[in-house]
């Protein structure tokens, strides 16, 4: 039951939010395309081995990731003694709240922080804190492999097989709910029409 509940919710999130950005920078959903049939082509659907060679399509998922961590604040740590966090005196005892979401849009970490820029992770070899959408340390999301596929064949699959655009001229909606998980206030719409010849 747990594992339903922390994969299935923050899965198809990631996976909307990722849509939405993509159906508001046409430029990076055609990057996705043409990788995608130079990597796979149009006989057959991609499918898990693929994946490794889709680079530019896991730096939309984690440059989605970053702007809309579906766990905004991550599991609540309390401190197993006194400490210092970022100056702070943290007494043995007292709850720690780390905000995710801040900390990927801290401009003191990321260059030009709101702007969806998949191309930052080109090269990126993960160091250090600056991106948690998983959390971290011993109570970090276990996860996160399943999701990272599961979430990189529905996105590849349905970019592959559809044509996607927006349902108007206005770009998507893109605000934020903040709750446990972080969602969209607006469910995405989107038109779709099938890809000729359909893999
Ligand atoms: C995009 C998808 C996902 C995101 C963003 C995500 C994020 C997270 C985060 C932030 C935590 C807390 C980690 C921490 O505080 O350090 C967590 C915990 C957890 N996640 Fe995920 N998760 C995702 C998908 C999944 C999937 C697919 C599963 C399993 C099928 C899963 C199972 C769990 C479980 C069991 C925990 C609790 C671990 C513990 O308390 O020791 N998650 N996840």
């Amino acid at each position: 039951m747990v594992l339903l509940v922390a994969g299935i919710d923050t899965s198809s999130t990631t996976l909307e939010w990722a849509m939405s950005l993509l159906l508001n920078h046409p430029t990076a959903m055609e990057r996705v395309r043409a990788e995608i049939d130079a990597n796979v082509g149009q006989g057959r659907l991609l499918d898990e081995q693929d994946l490794p060679k889709l680079h530019y399509l896991q730096n939309v998922i984690s440059e989605t990731l970053r702007l809309y961590p579906p766990v905004p604040l991550l599991v609540p740590r309390e401190a197993s003694k006194d400490c210092v966090v970022g100056n702070y005196d943290v007494p043995q005892g007292a709850m720690l709240l780390v905000n995710a979401w801040a900390i990927h849009r801290d401009p003191k970490v990321w260059v030009n922080p709101t702007k969806f820029m998949p191309e930052r992770f080109e090269g990126w070899s993960g160091e250090g804190y600056r991106l948690i959408p998983f959390g971290a340390g011993r109570r970090g999301c276990p996860g996160v492999v399943l999701a990272n596929r599961v979430i990189g064949l529905a996105l590849g699959t349905l970019i592959q097989s559809f044509e996607w655009e927006r349902i108007g001229e206005e770009e998507v909606d893109m605000t934020e709910y903040l709750g446990i998980t972080m969602r969209k206030v607006k469910p995405l719409e989107a038109m779709c029409k099938v890809r000729e010849p359909m893999p």
